[in-house]
């Protein structure tokens, strides 16, 4: 049956929607041999040679669902221009083509969502429905409250204001120097956090996130990976279902 190329990828557990046009569009995809950028371009998949960067495409694997605790140092895309450690290589055992649902800076530490299922990536990162995420963040020098008020009612980034967040200080009252804050945000915006602490002078020393959406695991320890169990999946799939305006109160009938 002819389908849209970038439907076949999403469905066979290659990328997103968005994620599968971005392949075609940079020339990763071929189909019987001939690299296709057209984005309507239909195939079958059982009759054609459907590839992507070379590595030909089979109906729908096994639905993974991981949950990586990530360390520091390592990228979390699948590959890496410059070679550097990727979380794919810490995921032994995975025969699945996995992909990270959203992204960690290379120094960041903390869980990491990978899943060949589409569907619920892309709906995790589409920014109206976002679930919203935990982070442990140790900053530089202890903020004021005018520092978390700024933090929690919204910072300008990129000329836009983040959405109100939820900012406290784990370490109040110690003698530390340096804060610790329990920060979470409900937008994935490119090294937001960073940019957050930064724009009120606390740069981040250290960044951990720690939950997200319904998911957290302390025991879970660096470097290591576990399946998400179907109450997981099922609560992830929940929390990240489009938020509903909440329906108006109707006068009660007397
Ligand atoms: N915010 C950041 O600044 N970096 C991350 O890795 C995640 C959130």
């Amino acid at each position: 049956m002819n389908v849209r190329l970038q439907k076949i990828l999403s469905q066979a557990g290659i990328a997103s929607r968005r994620a599968a046009e971005q392949l075609i569009a940079d020339g990763r995809v071929s189909v019987n041999g001939a690299t296709v950028t057209a984005m309507g371009t239909k195939a079958d998949l059982g009759a054609d040679d459907i590839r992507v960067d070379g590595r030909r495409i089979k109906a729908a694997e096994r639905t993974r669902y991981i949950l990586l605790n990530k360390p520091s140092g390592v990228v979390s895309t699948r590959s890496d221009p410059q070679r550097r450690r990727t979380v794919v290589e810490l995921l032994r055992g995975v025969g699945e083509y996995v992909y990270p649902v959203g992204r960690l800076d290379y120094d960041t530490e903390g869980l990491l969502l990978l899943t060949n299922d589409g569907d619920l990536a892309a709906t995790l990162t589409h920014p109206r429905h976002g679930v919203d995420r935990t982070y442990e963040v140790k900053v530089a020098g202890m903020p004021d409250d005018d520092a978390l008020i700024r933090l929690r009612t919204g910072i300008p980034l990129d000329g836009r204001r983040t959405l109100p967040a939820d900012v406290s200080v784990i370490n109040k009252g110690r003698r530390d120097r340096d804060g610790v804050l329990l920060m979470t945000i409900r937008e994935g915006r490119n090294r937001q956090v960073r940019r957050m602490c930064e724009a009120v002078g606390h740069p981040v020393r250290e960044l951990r996130r720690t939950r997200i959406g319904p998911i957290q695991d302390r025991r879970l320890k660096l470097g290591h990976w576990r399946e998400l169990r179907d109450d997981e999946v099922k609560a992830l799939r929940k929390s990240a279902a489009p938020r509903r305006p909440r329906a108006a109160a109707s006068p009660r009938a007397e």
